[in-house]
């Protein structure tokens, strides 16, 4: 990828997320900020400054999240005051915070926020890393960190969860699979997010069959 000049962003995204054992780490910016320009650039025309503006939102996207900082107002202004943020239009500067203010699942579960195109990618981004091999393993570092267990059977997973129950994070964390994580795919903004989101769903929902199987096993043999 070209040089964007965005150490900046880089440094904060790692100062801030740096090593989160929730599946919130640098990684997880970096992995959504490049899944974010190889959607977009792959199907839509695009200029260097898409690209840059992609990026920021990508690395930034969980700074603000109020599950990973108590001080938003203070993100916001540390944000602010990056050379790279300083240097854009004010309608970039505009797109950006706008789409990481509004782009979580958590904004989007009382009422839909309508984001710019490139912040439909960041967000399909962003949703697509929850899901697959790589979203099964975020899960139970999400799920673990919060002191859930793996599964319970005697809980029945509920689909279309409340907020309130959303956000005390207490489901196991396979119930939280039918929860959230195999809806997701009707919900991404894009079709190529939705075409990646319908084969990554694939491989979880075929864990899932295998988890439960190797689960009645034991029971059986009782
Ligand atoms: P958003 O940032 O879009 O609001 P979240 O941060 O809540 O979304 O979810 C992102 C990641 O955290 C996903 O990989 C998801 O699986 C995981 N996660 C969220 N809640 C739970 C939960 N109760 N159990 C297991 N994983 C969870
Ligand atoms: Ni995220």
């Amino acid at each position: 990828m070209i040089n964007m000049n965005i150490e900046d962003v880089l440094e904060l995204s790692k100062k801030e997320l740096g090593a989160d054992p929730t599946g919130h780490d640098f990684f997880h910016a970096e992995r959504v900020a490049k899944l974010a320009v190889s959607l977009y650039t792959k199907n839509n025309s695009y200029t260097e400054q898409d690209v840059k503006l992609l990026l920021i939102m990508g690395y930034l996207h969980d700074v603000i999240d109020d599950k990973l900082t108590d001080d938003i107002p203070g993100k916001i202004n540390e944000i602010l005051s990056l050379r790279s943020i300083e240097e854009l239009k004010p309608e970039e500067l505009a797109e950006v915070m706008d789409t990481i203010k509004n782009m979580s699942y958590s904004r989007n579960l009382s009422d839909t926020h309508h984001l710019s195109l490139k912040g439909q990618y960041v967000q399909d981004a962003d949703r697509l890393d929850a899901l697959g091999a790589i979203g099964i393993a975020r899960a139970f570092a999400y799920g673990g960190h919060h002191g859930n267990l793996i599964y319970n059977p005697t809980i029945k997973p509920t689909t279309n969860i409340s907020k309130e129950a959303y956000r005390n994070k207490k489901s196991t964390t396979i119930n939280h699979f039918y929860e959230k994580l195999l809806n997701l795919e009707n919900s991404m903004n894009t079709s190529a997010g939705k075409m990646m989101a319908e084969k990554r769903t694939r491989y979880m929902k075929s864990f899932l069959s295998e988890f439960l199987k190797e689960w009645g096993e034991i029971i059986d043999e009782k």
